[in-house]
């Protein structure tokens, strides 16, 4: 894919589509090692805190995923065209305990500039990131009853905040 560097303050996107409809894979682990593991997501959001600027994902403990964004200092998202949407489907429904479902989708992970976590060959936008917070979210904070609908199975998320150190897309993410 042709993506190209975009410096973060020319960074065009709908900051509430690219989640709930584009969705991302969250990716997290070593490259080179070949020790990471992806899912999709479709639940966080993109902005900024501490003067830096963020991107909040929320993983519940039950993913494979999970143990490689404790075990990383880093992670990335990588968003796709539709034409991909079997493939964020399939990494979204399969565990990476299971399989390699990532040769299944055919999807080549690549290599980050700043980050251990690769993105992928395939993807039309990739944040890089540091991972620079978490925290559990706390079911006795829930303001609103139909939240706690989501955890028949108490599996309350685990939500990570990672600086976006860089950010690699095609022409339609950078803002002339
Ligand atoms: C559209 C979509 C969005 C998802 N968003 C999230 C999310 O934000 N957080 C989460 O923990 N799981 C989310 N999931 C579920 C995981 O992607 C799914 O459980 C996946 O199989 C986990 O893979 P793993 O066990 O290899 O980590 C989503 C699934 C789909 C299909």
């Amino acid at each position: 894919m042709n993506r190209s560097s975009i410096p973060l303050d020319r960074l065009r996107l709908d900051p509430l589509t690219i989640w709930d409809k584009t969705w991302f894979l969250l990716t997290a682990g070593n490259f080179e090692s070949g020790q990471f593991n992806t899912m999709t997501v479709s639940w966080g959001s993109l902005g900024t805190l501490w003067n830096k600027p963020m991107a909040q994902v929320f993983v519940r403990p039950t993913r494979h995923t999970y143990e490689f964004m404790e075990s990383a200092d880093n992670f990335t998202l990588s968003a796709f065209s539709e034409k991909h949407r079997d493939a964020l489907r399939l990494l979204g429904t399969r565990s990476g305990r299971d399989g390699d479902k990532v040769a299944e989708t055919g999807l080549r992970p690549s290599p980050c500039s700043q980050v251990s976590s690769p993105g992928f060959e395939e993807a039309e936008l990739v944040l890089e990131c540091r991972k620079i917070y978490w925290q559990d979210l706390d079911p006795q904070h829930f303001l609103d009853p139909s939240i706690e609908g989501e955890y028949p199975k108490k599996d309350y998320h685990r939500v990570y905040l990672g600086e976006i150190l860089a950010a690699f897309g095609v022409e339609k993410y950078l803002r002339r």
